[in-house]
């Protein structure tokens, strides 16, 4: 009979210790995964000049620095294009800081200057990016 109660007692503390173990898995279950930004809308260049700008992005060092619509060490191409119409003006003044380098406008964090980078690329790539304005 007391060898019974000790059997009964050795296996009510085994039963305690799966229960605890259950407890703990449940608690390392998976989060659910987190929901992803919507796609931004199609920019508004030609498909022709944003397949150049893209590919002009790809093969210098822009993308080091920056994402379309996420801010990296620089912002947002699409932060850019809602901060600058796409005007003559602005489009020569942001060739012109690509090509210099430069901080201030975004914060403290610099640019690096492309001064090897033709004009005629930059262009394209910065009239790309201004086109992102929504
Ligand atoms: C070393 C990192 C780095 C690289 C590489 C880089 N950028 Fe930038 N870019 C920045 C930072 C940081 C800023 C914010 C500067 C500021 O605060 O004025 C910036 C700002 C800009 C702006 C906005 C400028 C303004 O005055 O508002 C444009 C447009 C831009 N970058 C385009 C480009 C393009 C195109 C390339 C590739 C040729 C490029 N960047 C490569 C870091 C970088």
């Amino acid at each position: 009979m007391k060898k019974f109660f000790i059997v009964l007692a050795i296996s009510s503390v085994v039963l305690a210790c799966n229960s605890g173990a259950e407890g703990d898995k449940k608690a390392e279950e998976p989060k659910a995964e987190t929901a992803t930004a919507p796609a931004p809308a199609a920019p508004a260049a030609s498909s022709a000049d944003e397949e150049k700008a893209l590919e002009l992005i790809g093969s210098n060092d822009c993308t080091t620095c920056h994402a379309i619509d996420k801010k990296s060490i620089g912002p947002a191409y699409t932060e850019v294009a809602q901060k600058y119409e796409a005007t003559d003006a602005n489009i020569a003044a942001l060739v012109d800081k690509v090509k210099k380098g430069g901080q201030g406008n975004w914060g403290a964090i610099p640019m690096t200057p492309h001064p090897d980078l033709p004009e005629a690329d930059a262009k394209i790539m910065i009239a790309y990016i201004l086109s992102l304005r929504k």
